[in-house]
């Protein structure tokens, strides 16, 4: 019998192309940092007919999100428990991606880590080789220099625009906003998300 884990968590070769792991041809969405899975979990059930892979590094979350899944409900989501940055190029074909959404990533808050942030040029080159034209990349984070940063970056690269008045506004931009896990507690000491919303042009 195929478990929830034998279900979900996709463990393909480096070099294999994921655009085919599900069985049909719905368009294709991701998640980058599915931490303890409420919005890989629950998001996804509001759009059946879209597809998503959560790409999460740590094997202790990827557990953390398997507790939310449920096979019945959440036909559409696999896992993938991988480190993405610029090599996320290779992992797609091009313009096949529909949209990315990445909630609170992780700040790296010392001058000195911030080679490490995520959103830097090289992996925004790369995720616009695999977006679709017009796809559309949501984040948040709570941490204020970091929501600067990504809005600099982002605007600094000719493949994105911005689509909101004030880019690092206040309130969420989703049709259903998830609060994770991570949020919550970060909301409790004060700290407010920061929510941005860029196209691929
Ligand atoms: C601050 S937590 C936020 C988790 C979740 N999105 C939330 O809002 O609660 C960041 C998560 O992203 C994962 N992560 C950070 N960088 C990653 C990367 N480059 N690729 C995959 N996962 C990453 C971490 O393991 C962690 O679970």
């Amino acid at each position: 019998m195929i478990n929830d884990r034998d279900f979900f968590v996709i463990e393909p070769a480096e070099d294999a192309l994921l655009n085919d792991i599900f069985d049909n041809n719905h368009d294709l969405y991701l998640e980058i940092g599915s931490g303890k899975g409420e919005f890989i979990s629950r998001y996804p059930i509001s759009h059946p007919e879209w597809n998503f892979i959560g790409f999460e590094m740590s094997e202790k979350r990827i557990r953390n999100c398997l507790r939310k899944l449920n096979v019945e409900k959440n036909q559409n989501v696999r896992l993938i428990q991988r480190f993405v940055d610029a090599r996320i190029a290779s992992w797609f074909t091009k313009a096949s991606i529909s949209g990315v959404f990445i909630q609170h990533p992780d700040p790296w808050p010392k001058r000195r880590h911030h080679r490490r942030r995520l959103i830097q040029q090289d992996f925004l080159d790369a995720l616009a080789e695999v977006l679709k034209h017009g796809a559309q990349v949501q984040i948040s984070t709570d941490h204020e220099e970091y929501a600067n940063w990504i809005l600099e970056e982002f605007l600094q690269n000719s493949n994105f625009t911005s689509l909101q008045d004030d880019p690092i506004q206040m309130h969420p931009n989703l049709d259903e906003h998830i609060v994770t896990w991570f949020e919550e507690v970060q909301k409790r000491q004060g700290f407010n998300p920061h929510f941005m919303l860029f196209e691929r042009i």
